[in-house]
């Protein structure tokens, strides 16, 4: 069943902070992507670039109801119910997004507090600490009840982003979902009935974010696809990245394995596959199903599924882990399966794919693909495919594009 939407519904407005010191971030971010322009590279320019990449306005897209401001990652309905807090040396901080400003929270070192709050800290104190909390009426109005598990998707979509991110800084990330939630939610000064700390990122302090053009190129595929087929290396090279080893506090009973609902692969057979985590390999399951299938007819999905060359099922199983961490797992696995998400939005930026991902299954039919595996079900699909034309045309905000522009190039 898919959840009743309230179009009339608006999501609710990003958090700030009225009357704390505001310290605005260096504009536009220092991105580096592409190898041979040089960025700025004090302390301020990386976080200002890290925080943009992690949450920030990072592109002007235009659309057929005018311009309007992409974000570096993808939200359940652009809802954007996650807020990003930094803890430092220097004190508690609050990004403003829309501003690319940080909101001074307080002056204080509480790196070590917030430490003592998680069940498994590192063994070495974190330097660099990313605490993602969710306001908890964000999208409600619009989604109800399934709200919830967009905001549980989209806590582990920014939790894969600060993963990637800081990776790539050499910050050797670690993400937890095991904590104190009311002291964490007390040492940042939130009201317990609107918003709580869903994951936190510890790591080391951050260097240079090493080139990466995708982080910036990452977007939905909002035009649609192009009909054609997409080859096989470049689905594999995707599933690949989707499947390496998450750095989280928790081992996890299952983890979330993706099926591929093929249906314009060169090389590979329309249907289900399941691909086998020790070879990478994509093995035929029974059933016959199409990514179009996978869709309530006549909705929007339908069209997307129908154009794309495939679908990745991204899948957990809800009651492996209850024995174990109680009611916490439904958060667990659904932040786990939006890492894998915006890993796949990710190599698929890097790969020339479009991507998008998609609540909308109908979960009945894609969980019947997955008969093999009868306690899996389908958490989120990831059509692929062949961005259709060349997409919403979009502008860059970075110093790469500042620089590309004094250079005369397109
Ligand atoms: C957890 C999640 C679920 C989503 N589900 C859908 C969906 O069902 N249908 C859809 O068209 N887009 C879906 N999206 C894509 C968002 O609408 C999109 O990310 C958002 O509008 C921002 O646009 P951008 O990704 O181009 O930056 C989903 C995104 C996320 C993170």
């Amino acid at each position: 069943m898919l959840p009743v939407i309230d179009p009339a519904a608006s999501n609710t407005a990003p958090k700030h902070h009225p009357g704390v010191p505001v310290l605005p971030l260096p504009f536009p971010p220092a991105v580096p992507s592409l190898p041979g322009i040089r960025v700025p590279d004090t302390f301020p320019e990386r976080l200002g670039a890290l925080l943009a990449l992690l949450n920030g306005v990072t592109r002007i897209d235009w659309t057929g109801s005018g311009a309007r401001a992409g974000r570096s990652v993808p939200s359940g309905g652009g809802a954007y119910p996650g807020e990003v807090y930094v803890a430092t040396g220097s004190g508690l901080f609050h990004y403003l997004p829309s501003a690319h400003a940080l909101e001074l929270l307080g002056g204080v070192d509480l790196r070590g507090d917030l430490t003592r709050a998680l069940d498994r800290p590192p063994v070495q104190q974190p330097e660099f600490m990313v605490l993602i909390t969710s306001r908890l009426d964000a999208n409600l109005g619009r989604y109800g009840p399934f709200g919830h598990r967009l905001q549980a998707l989209d806590t582990g979509v920014l939790t894969g982003q600060a993963l990637t991110l800081l990776e790539s800084a050499g910050a050797a990330p670690m993400a937890h979902a095991r904590f104190v939630d009311e002291e964490l939610g007390r040492l940042l000064g939130l009201d317990s009935r609107a918003e709580h700390v869903h994951a936190v990122v510890t790591a080391r302090s951050p260097g240079a974010i090493a080139p990466g053009a995708s982080l910036l190129r990452r977007r939905t595929a909002r035009c649609g696809f192009e009909p054609a087929p997409v080859p096989l290396g470049s689905l594999l090279t995707v599933l690949e990245e989707a499947s390496r080893p998450l750095p989280l506090d928790h081992a996890a009973p299952v983890g979330c394995d993706v099926y591929v609902v093929a249906q314009r692969v060169s090389g590979l057979a329309p249907g289900c596959h399941r691909r086998e985590a020790r070879t990478g390999r994509l093995v035929p399951v029974d059933g016959d199903v199409t990514p179009r299938g996978l869709f309530p007819p006549g909705g929007p999905g339908e069209l997307a599924g129908f154009e794309a060359a495939c679908a990745v099922l991204v899948t957990g199983d809800y009651e492996a882990g209850y024995p174990l961490y109680g009611d916490r797992w439904y958060r667990m696995l659904n932040l786990r399966a939006g890492v894998v998400g915006q890993r796949i939005g990710l190599a698929a930026a890097r790969a020339g794919l479009g991507a998008g991902l998609r609540c909308d299954v109908e979960t009945a039919a894609a969980d019947a693909a997955l008969s093999a595996c009868p306690d899996r079900t389908t958490l989120f699909a990831a059509l692929l495919g062949q961005e259709r034309g060349s997409g919403a045309p979009a502008c860059h905000l970075s110093v790469r594009s500042r620089e590309a522009g004094r250079k005369g190039a397109p």
